[in-house]
């Protein structure tokens, strides 16, 4: 069964992300949707909300503590207030907008495999190394692997190229195919693909083998278009 995730971003309220929240939990139930759905608010608008199963919310980000001096971070403390054990981690944003490296991705990433945490953690090329070609890509794509367990049972994989992130442009159904068959090939763990995922594009990527899911942002936030990409989701 394929798996759906929304990346809030910096996006929505506290108020609207319940709303979407518990407009999504319900759809689910009277739907009878049991694919895997997971959504990912801004730390703000983190609450208890009360869930069907299949339906999980997770954390963006957080630091690799307890609790302690990181102005601006949040950690477990926090997490664990609203029951959080699903967390981002190795965003393209994170690593190429606000500069978190591979040494600090690996440290949040073995913290929150101690924890238990259900990881999905996100690898994704540049332009310029798309550009520069595929073997360029894969070596691209396997340096970010490095000091990440990948025999970790609560792992979920998620390829995003940094250059269909927020752009509109989709990667080319050969060019996911080809991707993901690599990662698969190394790596047997689920693998989403996110960038420019949208409810016209969304069922022909669910097709494209070695594809178990999306990980969406912009056109997820908005909750219709998210119901009907769920429902592209169960039907693939
Ligand atoms: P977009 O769907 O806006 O391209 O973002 C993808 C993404 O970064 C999800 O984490």
């Amino acid at each position: 069964m394929k798996i759906i995730a929304s990346n809030f971003k910096t996006n929505h309220t506290r108020k609207s992300t319940k709303e979407f929240v518990e407009n999504i939990n319900k759809f689910l139930k009277d739907e009878n949707i049991d694919n895997e759905v997971l959504i990912f608010p801004t730390a703000t608008s983190l609450d208890e909300f009360s869930l069907v199963k299949n339906l999980t919310i997770g954390s963006q980000n957080a630091y690799y503590v307890k609790n302690g001096s990181f102005t601006g971070e949040i950690g477990t403390d926090q997490l664990d207030e609203f029951g959080i054990k699903t967390i981002l981690i190795g965003h393209s944003e994170r690593r190429h907008k606000l500069g978190e490296s591979q040494k600090d991705i690996a440290l949040k990433y073995n913290y929150y495999k101690s924890l238990g945490y259900k990881i999905i953690y996100c690898v994704g090329e540049p332009l310029e190394v798309y550009e520069a070609g595929l073997t360029e890509t894969l070596g691209y794509i396997w340096e970010q692997f490095d000091g990440i367990d990948l025999d970790y049972d609560n792992l979920i994989l998620a390829y995003e190229p940094v250059w269909a992130i927020g752009t509109g442009v989709v990667a080319s159904l050969d060019d996911i195919t080809t991707i993901h068959k690599k990662i698969k090939k190394k790596i047997s763990k689920p693998l989403l693909y996110g960038g420019s995922v949208k409810p016209t594009n969304l069922d022909a990527i669910l097709k494209i083998p070695n594809v178990d899911g999306t990980l969406i942002g912009t056109s997820s936030w908005n909750v219709e278009d998210f119901k009907q990409m769920i429902k592209i989701t169960k039907d693939n």
